[in-house]
């Protein structure tokens, strides 16, 4: 029988528990076929525990030993594009780690090689197996909540204290990172975002950088967000809060949806506020409105479920759940949230200046002064992402 025969890229956090998930048996027609790092510490920690798992220490080697039809990227942001390009030249499937990319730019690249090579790519996005958004967006496509008015995302429970930026060489600096809560912690809600409510039309933000830390990128986020149908959105999001909020509110023609809590609720109107408003001559008369508690989980089945979608997209055709080429939506919000709060202007996202975010994100590399001597180290990988 066909088999995954999967190669994983990168043995640090993430990498670890992907390692781990496929030899525990956890994906069914998934083998481990490889794994690569650049740090031989890494890869001695693999040998050990795995002795017969052949190992590389450059990915292009484990490319072509014919040992892998399928790569998982997951190293820092930087290397996503160029290590998948390289993979789809040589015939592999491919799912990246998020976020797709440090730049649109990069990752149109990206996406354009993997249509080129007609190969697999899926995207870790492993937010979107979680059971509650996956109803939410159900119910805004069937019209459940007629028209959206206002979407807020206050999204601040990724707190991150100084020692995980010292954590590793690579965090928390434009040169080898890319950015910081915007880029490493908040593509699952960006991504969320757009593929529940589609893509913003505009955006303006103001953002804080090293408010928190002593770190060059951002730590606080404050972004509003325009769409062309009126709907508007707010998305706060800091690594420096605790205990932080999840909590996305919307508010709707039809009332008012909340998730917060492991609780998603529908504060339903029995007729839409517009209609309401023709009819009503009360001068304070509001709709009847029902509490409903929307029965649903909260826990999905995360990295594990994306690797077992991408399998059987790979052996029975099942469509992916997290396309690769989708990655480029999230992180053109991101890109545009840190373009507007570089120059303090609105940024159209329908005609996103891929060539301007670059070219600044190349001077913020440029002035950047910070020297990490930290040496990499692999923090506990029972993180929540
Ligand atoms: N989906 C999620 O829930 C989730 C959670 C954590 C991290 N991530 C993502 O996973 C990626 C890695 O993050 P991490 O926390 O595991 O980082 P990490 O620093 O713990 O591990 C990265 C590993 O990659 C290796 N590496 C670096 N460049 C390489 C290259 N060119 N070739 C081979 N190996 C290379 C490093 O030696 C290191 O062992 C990032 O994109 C991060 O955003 C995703």
């Amino acid at each position: 029988m066909y088999k995954v025969k999967m190669g994983v890229i990168g043995y640090g956090n993430m990498g670890t528990q992907h390692v781990s998930n496929i030899m525990a048996g956890k994906v069914p027609g998934m083998e481990l076929a490889a794994v690569c790092d650049i740090s031989e510490r890494r890869l001695d920690a693999v040998k050990k525990k795995y002795p017969q798992i052949p190992v590389f220490n450059n990915a292009e080697d484990m490319y072509k030993s014919g040992l892998c039809n399928a790569v998982i990227i997951a190293v820092p942001h930087y290397d996503h594009p160029p290590l998948a390009i390289k993979a789809f030249e040589y015939g592999l499937n491919v799912i990246t780690e998020k976020p797709a990319g440090v730049y649109t730019k990069q990752v149109k690249e990206m996406n354009e090689a993997a249509k080129k090579s007609g190969k697999l790519f899926g995207i870790m996005y492993n937010q979107r197996t979680r059971p509650v958004y996956q109803k939410l967006r159900e119910m805004i496509r069937r019209g459940d909540f007629g028209h959206i008015k206002r979407i807020t995302w206050i999204i601040t429970d990724w707190y991150r204290p100084q020692a995980y930026h010292d954590s590793s060489t690579w965090r928390s600096t434009w040169k080898t990172e890319g950015g910081g809560a915007l880029i490493n912690q908040n593509p699952h809600q960006l991504d969320l975002w757009q593929w529940m409510f589609g893509m913003p039309d505009r955006i303006f933000a103001k953002a804080s950088f090293g408010k928190y830390y002593d770190i060059e990128v951002e730590d606080d986020v404050m972004a509003y967000f325009e769409y062309d149908n009126g709907t508007t959105g707010e998305y706060i999001t800091s690594t420096g809060e605790t205990p932080g909020t999840n909590r996305l509110e919307i508010a709707c023609d039809m009332g008012k949806a909340v998730i917060e809590n492991n609780t998603f609720m529908f504060y339903r109107n029995i007729i839409s506020e517009r209609e309401h408003n023709k009819i009503n001559k009360e001068p304070f008369g509001k709709p009847e409105c029902w509490e409903c508690k929307i029965p649903v989980d909260f826990n999905g089945t995360d990295h594990v479920g994306i690797l077992r979608n991408f399998t059987d997209a790979l052996l029975n055709g099942r469509e992916l759940l997290a396309r690769g080429e989708e990655g480029i939506n999230g992180l053109t919000i991101s890109n545009a949230i840190h373009l507007s709060a570089w120059t303090g202007e609105t940024v159209d996202i329908k005609s996103f200046p891929d060539d301007k975010f670059y070219e600044l994100l190349c001077e913020k590399i440029k002035n950047s002064k910070v020297v990490k001597k930290v040496q990499q180290i692999v923090v506990d990988n029972s993180n929540t992402y």
